[in-house]
């Protein structure tokens, strides 16, 4: 090779590893999140910024409120800032094929957080044991009331989770179903897991049976909000078992106040520092570490799965333990 070819060659050689390294030490990161209204994603927001600087990166935040259009236009912008990898909580998990695969083209890592991207091209999937949070809502109904009627009130349509809680509620429910202990007299979807949708379709459900209702299976804890206001303008809150997930402050104060039977504490601060780590390590090249897998349609995904933990008034301390919320903060001062 000729000197002129040698010193191209090392150049080339040079840029490549150059400034793969450079942007490998402090990768940019975006995050793309659906709707930081609903309380849970401000928190997994600051979390992962703080561990994500802690790493050497730099994070570029998106809420899309909920909106579809929105969300796509995000990442497309975050992709034409040259960032190095992005994080998506999805509003829809079934339109973001055409969008991921652009970022794949232009050599961004995609991970896919708490929600499952369907149909694309992603690198990787991180959440809790989505089908483990049902089976613990249903079954926090069903030991409070382990007869009568059932409503299920599920999440969103356009969340993969909301069919992923669904198959775990039922793998509780249907036993008790089949023996005749309980009966489901009504279910639907809650549009955007918004609160004001759950109480409409609660107040229709205790219209449509009489106020005949002993449980709700409620999917998160902003709907079984809802829920629970429903029945308390037919008195029945308290009366009726009903579920939960996040662990939100006002719902932490029903499940002390007895409205609110069980929520699912999942810890945040585990979720997001896990998923900065995994961020930077799949932008530097080096191997994370996963424990599951799950396929979204167009491949099987890299996954790392983390524990759910069920609250009830028996172990709602735990939080304070964790660091989630302060004695004062539950005491509502
Ligand atoms: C789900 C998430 C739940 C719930 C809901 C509302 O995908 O797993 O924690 O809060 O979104 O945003």
């Amino acid at each position: 090779m000729n000197l002129k070819t040698t010193l191209l060659a090392g150049l080339l050689a040079l840029c490549t590893t150059g400034f793969a390294q450079a942007d490998a030490q402090h990768p940019k990161i975006g995050f793309s999140i659906d709707d930081l209204r609903l309380e849970r994603w401000a928190r997994d927001r600051d979390y992962f910024v703080a561990a994500a600087e802690q790493l050497g990166a730099k994070v570029y935040v998106q809420s899309a409120d909920a909106n579809e259009q929105r969300q796509l236009s995000q990442i497309e912008n975050l992709i034409s800032r040259g960032v190095d990898a992005i994080v998506i909580v999805p509003f829809n998990a079934t339109v973001l094929n055409n969008v991921v695969a652009e970022a794949k083209k232009a050599g961004v890592k995609v991970i896919s957080y708490d929600r499952l991207i369907l149909n694309a091209d992603i690198d990787a999937y991180i959440s809790f044991d989505n089908e483990k949070v049902g089976e613990m809502q249903a079954g926090g109904v069903l030991k409070a009331q382990p007869k009568g009627n059932f409503f299920l009130l599920g999440g969103a349509p356009t969340d993969n989770n909301a069919k992923i809680l669904r198959q775990g509620q039922m793998k509780v429910l249907q036993p008790a179903i089949d023996k005749g202990d309980v009966k489901v007299v009504g279910q639907q979807w809650v549009k955007e897991w918004n609160p004001t949708e759950a109480l409409a379709i609660v107040e229709n459900a205790l219209t449509a049976n009489d106020n005949k209702i002993d449980g709700i299976v409620a999917s998160n804890d902003a709907t079984a909000g809802g829920a629970i206001q429903a029945l308390a303008a037919q008195k029945l809150a308290g009366k009726v078992a009903v579920s939960g997930q996040d662990a939100d402050l006002a719902a932490i104060k029903r499940v002390i106040a007895g409205t609110q039977t069980m929520t699912v504490y999942k810890p945040l601060k585990l979720i997001a520092s896990e998923a900065a780590k995994l961020s930077v390590q799949l932008v530097r090249n080096e191997k994370p570490a996963f424990n599951s897998s799950y396929d979204n349609g167009t491949k099987k995904v890299d996954t790392l799965l983390l524990t759910p933990t069920e609250l009830t008034k028996a172990n709602v301390d735990l939080l304070v333990k964790d660091g989630f919320y302060t004695q004062a903060q539950i005491d509502g001062k």
